[in-house]
């Protein structure tokens, strides 16, 4: 049993949640304003965006001091005030740490003496920045190049050097001494880079692009992990590491977890991006469920700040779908994480071009301001979309998204076989998806037009996807509408 395993993840975008000074962005008094609607939602665990100071390239994710909090977001007070409040209520402050790199605007990648702190070269590889470009830019103070695989604004730090480490142990320190309850791991499979900076392998031949072999997922990686779960397991609770580990192959997955001394949860991007489509989706979780070892817990996301929201991506804003995959999301063996916004059913907004403000590509559409309610509530550093899907309509109608997904948490705090039964896949006709937790639930989705009928379930139906059908007895045969799902227990 842990906080983290049994609940449920909620990641904050700070800049788009809530506004309590009325500046135009988001900030952790906003963030401590709606503590009670997170009550209310059932959370055990929120996870903010990066808080530190920032010249923003990146929008935080570019940090220029890892022991401060960014003036748009507030004090240390500020943060200290959220960690009580929040805890008071049960739910659980995790950070945001971004070790692959600082903003070329830290003091560190300024100071002489700490150049050996990142990674320099006279004659670039051919390594690829993940926004495009190649990934050294030219110093001329240094008269040599560095190593970004994001923003040239962002230069990686060299994780060979002792003393990185060591300063990444006081950082960490830091923040749990304070009571932050763990951290998500920025680029967790990129931290280390090759020793020797190999080029990367052609994709093909005569290809210009490039496998991420050096660059990425090194084997050395694991030590580091190693070493921030024992910094992190002499605190009580223990403190919680989540990994954003973008790799496609779910066995090289599973050896983030280590021997369970590695990440407690590694984000499964090989599902984030499936189609969303049973047969492609269960092979995915099936395919988890061999490679995991028995203590190695499955984290399941549909939407965050850097890809387009689930309600679009896989629902096209259809109702019927957006609730399938909610349904899935908090009903797998694993930790779901939503993404604000993912429990009304928010879609990615369309940012004209010129209003656009990410330098990646624009991200802008799955960031914009949590809508509480059917007005814009002022001006916003981005646009809101369609205001529609409001927390202050749809909280009190008990059909709405928004009270779907909460009736979901409270089956799921209710019911031990979903926060903590096994997995395991139940035979059912072409499209659906079925499987069983644990001895006493059975979960089944149908993501097809047609109606179908899954066999051999018995029991009664806790939550159906479109709210009608709680309290029905099942007996051999569930049927379910297309796009429609249900709990059976
Ligand atoms: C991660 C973050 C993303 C950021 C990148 C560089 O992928 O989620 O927002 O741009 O790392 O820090």
């Amino acid at each position: 049993m842990s906080w983290w395993r049994e609940g449920v993840l909620y990641q904050v975008y700070v800049r788009s949640f809530a506004d309590a000074n009325g500046d135009g962005h988001g900030d952790l008094e906003g963030v401590r304003s709606k503590l009670d609607y997170l009550e209310w939602l059932g959370v055990d665990g929120v996870w903010l965006t990066p808080i530190h100071p920032s010249p923003n390239h990146d929008w935080g994710y570019d940090v220029a001091n890892f022991y401060g909090v960014h003036a748009d977001y507030g004090t240390l007070d500020d943060l200290d005030a959220l960690v009580a409040d929040a805890k008071r209520r049960g739910i659980a402050i995790v950070l945001d740490l971004v070790p692959n790199h600082t903003s070329s605007e830290h003091e560190w990648f300024r100071d002489p003496a700490k150049r050996d702190w990142y990674v320099w070269t006279d004659e670039p590889n051919n390594w690829r920045s993940t926004f495009g470009g190649s990934a050294w830019t030219f110093d001329p103070d240094v008269g040599r190049y560095y190593l970004h695989n994001f923003l040239p604004e962002q230069p990686d730090l060299n994780w060979w050097n002792e003393e990185v480490r060591a300063e990444f142990d006081r950082i960490l320190r830091f923040w749990f001494d304070r009571g932050i309850a763990g951290f998500r791991i920025d680029v967790a499979h990129g931290i280390v880079k090759d020793r020797e900076l190999r080029n990367n392998p052609r994709l093909s031949r005569g290809d210009v692009r490039t496998e991420r072999t050096y660059n990425m997922n090194r084997p050395e990686v694991h030590d580091l992990f190693r070493r921030w779960r024992r910094l992190g397991d002499a605190y009580e609770p223990p403190r919680l590491w989540i990994g954003e580990t973008w790799v496609s192959d779910v066995a090289e997955l599973a050896r983030y977890y280590g021997a369970n001394d590695e990440l407690h949860l590694a984000m499964n991007f090989p599902f984030t991006l499936g189609p969303f489509r049973a047969p492609a989706l269960r092979g995915i979780v099936e395919a988890a469920e061999r490679a995991y070892t028995a203590d190695a817990w499955p984290v399941w996301c549909g939407s965050n700040h850097d890809i387009v929201r689930f309600p679009t991506r896989w629902s096209r804003g259809d109702e019927a779908k957006i609730r399938c995959a909610l349904l899935v999301l908090l009903t797998l063996r694993g930790t779901p994480i939503l993404y604000y916004g993912d429990e009304l059913g928010l879609e990615q907004v369309p940012i004209p071009k010129d209003e656009q403000l990410d330098r990646a590509h624009s991200r802008d559409g799955a960031r914009t301001p949590m809508p509480w309610g059917p007005r814009s509530d002022g001006e916003w550093w981005i646009r809101h979309g369609d205001l529609t899907r409001n927390v202050e309509q749809m909280r009190d109608d008990p059909r709405s998204t928004l009270s779907f997904t909460r009736e979901l948490l409270a089956l799921r705090s209710a019911a031990p076989a979903l926060q903590s039964g096994s997995y395991a896949t139940v035979a059912a006709g072409p499209g659906v998806w079925a499987w069983r937790r644990g001895d006493s639930a059975l979960v089944a989705v149908n993501l097809s037009d047609r109606r179908r009928i899954v066999r051999g379930v018995e029991g009664t139906i806790r939550l159906d996807t479109r709210q009608e059908r709680n309290g029905e007895a099942v007996s051999g045969r569930l049927e379910l509408e297309p796009w429609a799902g249900a709990i059976v227990a």
